[in-house]
């Protein structure tokens, strides 16, 4: 099948290489220029596992092509793929200018109707205002489709070909399939189901999932006041199949591009439907507040952080990115240097990204050890795996106190605190 996907960032390209490695003709279109000539030379524009080389292969075989132009293909494919961002708006609500913006280039320049499958996180009802913008013109039909994604940033190209299950949501059941089968190769759980439904269940899925990670924060601060250990707790609970391990690590709270937004755009949509998502405004405070209390944890060990040299391991918010949207370890160093302290960083790929962010009396460190060196305090703010397996010995010469935050809670307690650190995580 010639499909469009319109859309290079982490959701377009992930599904636009996918695609393709199915066996589908894949023309990715983005208005970057920059970026549309960055992948023509294979070159990926930002890192995730495996996308380079996927990039390369499908590139190689001619399956996947790229263009600055819509007009140029869009009469070479029946269905485009909507990948453009929802970024949030002030009020938390998800902004489709982009969106409606593609929907009015592909009702400009498609000479005959589509199916038009949105796969940006898009409110319920989204599908339909599509379909408004789309079927103004007589002669042609579109049908305007949900396919929400479900990949998690740094393992983003497994998920596409490992899912827990393809959500497809259509008015017409017989358009629904036709969508479904382009994934027909992946042995998955496959729902097709109404439009609405299945833009609801993108935004439940998410929420859900950070009202998780908020419920074991809370968890997490309630152990520091009993004398619980939360990472036991978490365990303890995880073996209960209505529960399940996942998402219940507690640190400093949750970040990224999907959880905040989803979370607060739900919110609006409740409240714009009549209904007070209470429990969602909860999830949000906690979350904010878990960076405080981690702060505040810091400030009751060292006492003023002013003049004080502080390192912190991790900018991005999670491993195996370079990604720091709404990253907790970016917040974190804004707040300790707002108290004074000289903050020196480190992370194996989001320093770039970072430097455009944070402060220029920021001190980026080319190794963890770098960083280390001269510090009255190691903080974890990104749960990379480096982190956890540092060599102890030279970190203790190297630091001027041996005192560890560990927001991440994976550092093995035992084992530093038998070399003489003083270490302090969250919840245990
Ligand atoms: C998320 C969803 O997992 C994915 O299905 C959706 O398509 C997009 O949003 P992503 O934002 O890439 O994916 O990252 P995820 O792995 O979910 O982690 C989100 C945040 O939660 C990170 O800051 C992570 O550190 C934090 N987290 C995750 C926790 O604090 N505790 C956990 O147990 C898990």
């Amino acid at each position: 099948m010639k499909i469009i996907v319109i859309g290079t960032g982490y959701v377009g390209l992930v599904s636009s290489i996918g695609l393709a490695e199915l066996g589908h003709t894949v023309f990715g279109v983005d208005k970057d220029h920059h970026k549309i000539n960055t992948l023509l030379k294979g070159q990926e524009p930002f890192y995730e596992p495996d996308l380079g080389r996927l990039l390369k292969k499908n590139l190689k075989s001619h399956r996947l092509f790229f263009t600055a132009s819509l007009a140029e293909v869009i009469n070479k494919a029946e269905m485009i793929f909507i990948c453009v961002g929802t970024p949030p708006k002030k009020d938390g609500s998800a902004d489709l200018t982009y969106v409606k913006q593609v929907a009015q280039d592909i009702n400009k320049y498609a000479k005959t109707g589509k199916v038009v499958i949105t796969k940006s996180t898009v409110p319920v009802g989204t599908g339909q205002m599509i379909e408004d913008i789309l079927n103004q013109k007589n002669g042609r039909r579109f049908f305007a489709v949900s396919c929400p994604e479900f990949l998690r940033e740094g393992k983003a190209i497994y998920d596409f070909f490992h899912p827990d299950r393809i959500v497809v949501g259509a008015v017409k059941e017989s358009t629904g399939y036709k969508v479904m089968n382009l994934f027909a190769k992946i042995k998955t759980h496959k729902i097709v189901t109404a439009r609405e439904t299945a833009e609801l269940i993108k935004y439940a899925s998410n929420a859900f999932l950070a009202t998780k990670i908020s419920f074991i924060n809370e968890i997490a601060n309630l152990c520091e006041r009993v004398g619980a250990d939360v990472e036991e707790v978490a365990k303890g609970m995880g073996y209960d199949k209505r529960i399940g391990p996942a998402f219940l690590k507690a640190g400093i709270g949750y970040g990224g591009s999907c959880f905040p937004k989803d979370v607060r755009a739900l919110r609006q949509l409740a409240g714009g439907s009549g209904y007070n998502f209470r429990l969602l405004k909860s999830v949000i405070e906690v979350n904010s507040r878990q960076r405080k209390l981690f702060i505040e944890k810091i400030k009751r060990v060292m006492g003023s952080l002013n003049q004080k040299t502080i390192t912190v391991l991790g900018l991005a918010f999670k491993d195996n990115t370079d990604d720091i949207r709404e990253s907790a370890a970016i917040d974190i160093v804004k707040i300790l240097q707002k108290a004074g302290a000289k903050v020196k960083v480190y992370d194996p790929e989001a320093m770039v990204n970072a430097k455009c962010l944070l402060h220029k009396k920021t001190v980026f460190c080319e190794s963890p050890y770098a960083a280390l060196e001269g510090s009255q305090a190691m903080i974890i703010a990104t749960e990379w795996p480096i982190f956890a397996d540092l060599s102890w010995n030279r970190v203790r010469v190297l630091m001027k106190k041996p005192v560890i935050f560990d927001g991440k809670n994976i550092v093995d307690d035992k084992k530093v605190r038998k070399l003489g650190f003083k270490y302090y995580p969250v919840g245990r």
